[in-house]
């Protein structure tokens, strides 16, 4: 396994789980003694569990020497692809830099497998180089888990993709995926570009579907409408279905806001980028939200932030991570503090990422601290500890009973009720 993040080390720890012997490699020293302890450098719902088992039993070692690879069957590239600097395109330099490294340990029964997020065509460049170099078979298997629920998508997914260049390229997946195809995963079988197209359209669907809504969601706060009810009745109908319809704050994390630039860079290489151009739209939707959110920040504070105690909870791009990259509740908090406001943030997992990226917010050592004396708090990641706030309770801690739902999880009534000012997105 050649790259050791959110991706490559679960894939690891699932493919012990399921009997192989695991050699993960990764460039970082740091990451690697800290797995081979058998501890997750990061937050990941039942991943430590399957680590720490696997590294105990010797199934799955940990390294930073690339000669490990030689003996392996499949070589699983998982490596990320984050957007470059300056510019939407993916930054494919840690691809192409473990794949040169990987590259003399392989041989003729060497099965390079793909699980990277990349632009399209880059799997047959690789395929092209380890086919001269070393007689070497190149296969492109994208990765669909969610953070959250990394390890129930490796084990259980929804389908496996295997893109190949001859049929027959894909049996050793086949076989190697035997347990999740008896699951009912279905085996797909394409070629390389579709395999590689299927994932970034998937993500740049889902990122769709998201903005969409929150858009929808500007003309209900435009007309007294709500959003939450809309998305439910529009969801009845099994072909537009209810996942992914939850408006709220935006999309972020290390994977849609990047992946869909990437892919319009992608298509403007290819000379299709109009076809691609409502993508911009949707990244414009999402990142105006974030300005919004701020702007309705400073409503509910009589119009300015400045010198205002604001309770930020959560800034993981999510629940169940301790993931900042991108993150919409990051940001805002972020701007707030820019625009003047002293912001008290709390976050389950993500206080660590935060304070690297943003060190100058100030981080509370608990829910109570954030809360305390603060004018306005902010919901913005929907954690099950501040879902489940109690209005009455929170209502004791805080100066002014002021609550903006960045996620519209909150019983808008029962706040109200316990005399909170309380504002959603796209509710009335
Ligand atoms: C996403 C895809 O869901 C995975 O299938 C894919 O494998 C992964 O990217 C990847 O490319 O590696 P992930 O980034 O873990 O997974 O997060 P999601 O669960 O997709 O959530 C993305 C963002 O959308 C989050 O910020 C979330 O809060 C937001 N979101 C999600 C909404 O604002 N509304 C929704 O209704 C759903």
């Amino acid at each position: 396994m050649i790259g050791t993040g959110y991706l490559g080390a679960t894939h690891a720890a699932a493919m012990a789980e399921m009997g192989h012997t695991v050699v993960g490699i990764d460039t970082d020293p740091n990451k690697v003694a800290t797995l081979n302890q058998g501890k997750v450098p990061f937050f990941e719902p039942g991943l430590p569990e399957l680590l720490s088992t696997h590294v105990a039993s010797g199934r799955l070692t940990f390294t930073t020497d690339f000669a490990a690879a030689a003996p392996a069957d499949i070589h699983f590239l998982c490596v990320g692809t984050p957007q470059q600097a300056g510019s939407d395109a993916a930054d494919l330099s840690q691809v192409f830099g473990s794949f040169t490294s990987l590259l003399p340990h392989l041989d003729s029964n060497s099965l390079i497998v793909g699980k990277s997020t990349v632009p399209v065509g880059t799997c047959a460049q690789l395929a092209d180089v380890a086919a001269t170099e070393a007689g070497a078979v190149v296969a492109w298997n994208p990765e669909f888990l969610r953070e959250g629920f990394a390890v129930e998508d490796t084990l259980r997914p929804d389908r496996i993709v295997v893109g190949v260049r001859q049929p027959k390229d894909a049996d050793r997946l086949r076989e190697l995926y035997q347990p999740q195809i008896q699951h009912g995963a279905p085996f797909l079988v394409t070629d390389y570009a579709t395999a590689e197209l299927v994932k970034v359209s998937a993500n740049a669907f889902l990122a769709t579907k998201i903005s969409y809504i929150n858009a929808i969601a500007d003309i209900c706060s435009a007309t007294g409408a709500d959003v939450v009810a809309l998305a439910e009745a529009i969801g009845h109908d099994d072909r537009i279905g209810s996942k992914f319809l939850r408006a709220g704050v935006g999309f972020g994390g290390g994977c849609l806001p990047k992946d869909i630039r990437a892919f319009m860079a992608r298509a403007d290489e290819l000379g299709v980028g109009r076809s691609l151009d409502f993508l911009r739209e949707i990244d414009e939707i999402n990142m105006r939200r974030r300005q919004s959110v701020a702007q309705s920040a400073a409503d509910m504070l009589a119009g300015s932030l400045l010198g205002a105690h604001i309770a930020v909870l959560g800034v993981a791009f999510k629940p169940d991570s301790d993931d900042i990259r991108d993150s919409p509740a990051l940001n805002i908090a972020a701007n707030l503090h820019l625009q003047g406001a002293a912001v008290q943030v709390f976050d389950p997992k993500a206080m660590g990422n935060a304070a690297k990226a943003f060190p100058t917010l100030n981080y509370a050592n608990d829910l109570n601290a954030a809360l305390d004396n603060a004018d306005l708090v902010m919901l913005l990641t929907e954690w099950p500890e501040f879902v489940g706030l109690d209005p009455v309770r929170t209502g004791t801690v805080v100066k002014h009973r002021r609550i903006f739902d960045g996620r519209n999880v909150l019983d808008a009534s029962a706040w109200r009720g316990a005399g909170w000012e309380y504002r959603g997105i796209g509710i009335p």
